[in-house]
């Protein structure tokens, strides 16, 4: 009886921070395309539930999107997630702004057409 009672608050004090970090992620996922670098938008920022929708694109590795190169190349096994898309490429400024807007169609509306699935029409994206 008692080893238990002492298993079973064990249990508790290992759980209780795992649900703590569960729940700390879940929190923080991003749920939005929102670049800082546009300043003011034409369109509503893009509603994208990062690792669901990379769950069901299968995507494994994280510099499909978040890429690094070097001489020209893409680094197979580095990526930049610490860094927005605009810290790279271009905004703010007219000319700026609109390759950032490129990059970011390229990328997401790219894969979208290739693989025959996902949005592809500008209100599937910027909800109105
Ligand atoms: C389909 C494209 C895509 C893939 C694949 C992807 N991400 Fe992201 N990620 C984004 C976009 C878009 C943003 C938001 C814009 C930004 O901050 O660059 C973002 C933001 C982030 C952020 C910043 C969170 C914040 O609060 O600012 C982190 C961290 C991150 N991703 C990690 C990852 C990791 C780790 C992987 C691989 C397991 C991954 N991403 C794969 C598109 C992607
Ligand atoms: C660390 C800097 C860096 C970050 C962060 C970055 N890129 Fe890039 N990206 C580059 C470089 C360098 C190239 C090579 C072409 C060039 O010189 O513009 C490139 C090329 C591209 C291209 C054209 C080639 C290709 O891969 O299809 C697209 C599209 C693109 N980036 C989208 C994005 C998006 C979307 C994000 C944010 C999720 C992002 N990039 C984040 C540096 C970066
Ligand atoms: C490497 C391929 C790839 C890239 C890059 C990609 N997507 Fe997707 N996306 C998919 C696929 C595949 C689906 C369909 C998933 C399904 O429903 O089976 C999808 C579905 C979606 C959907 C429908 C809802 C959902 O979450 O399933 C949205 C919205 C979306 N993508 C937004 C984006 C945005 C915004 C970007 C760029 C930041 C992006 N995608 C980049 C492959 C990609
Ligand atoms: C697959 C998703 C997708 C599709 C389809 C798409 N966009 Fe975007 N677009 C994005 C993302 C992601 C961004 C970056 C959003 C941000 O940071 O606010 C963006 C940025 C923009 C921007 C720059 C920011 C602003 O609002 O001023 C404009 C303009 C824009 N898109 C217009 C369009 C138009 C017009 C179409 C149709 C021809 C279109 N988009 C289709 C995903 C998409």
């Amino acid at each position: 009886m008692k080893a238990s009672t002492t298993a079973a608050a064990m249990l508790c004090w290992l759980l209780l921070p795992l649900a703590w970090m569960l729940t700390a992620e879940a929190q923080d996922e991003v749920r939005i395309v929102e670049d800082s670098a546009f300043e003011t938008r034409l369109r509503p920022p893009v509603p994208f539930l990062h690792d669901a929708h990379n769950d069901k694109a299968g995507i494994e590795e994280c510099s499909v999107c978040h890429h690094v190169y070097e001489g020209g190349r893409r680094l197979e096994d580095e990526s930049s997630e610490d860094r927005e898309c605009s810290e790279c490429h271009g905004a703010p400024g007219r000319s700026g702004r609109l390759q950032l807007a490129t990059v970011y169609h390229q990328r997401c509306k790219g894969c979208h057409e290739q693989s025959s699935a996902g949005p592809v029409q500008c209100s599937e994206c910027h909800p109105r």
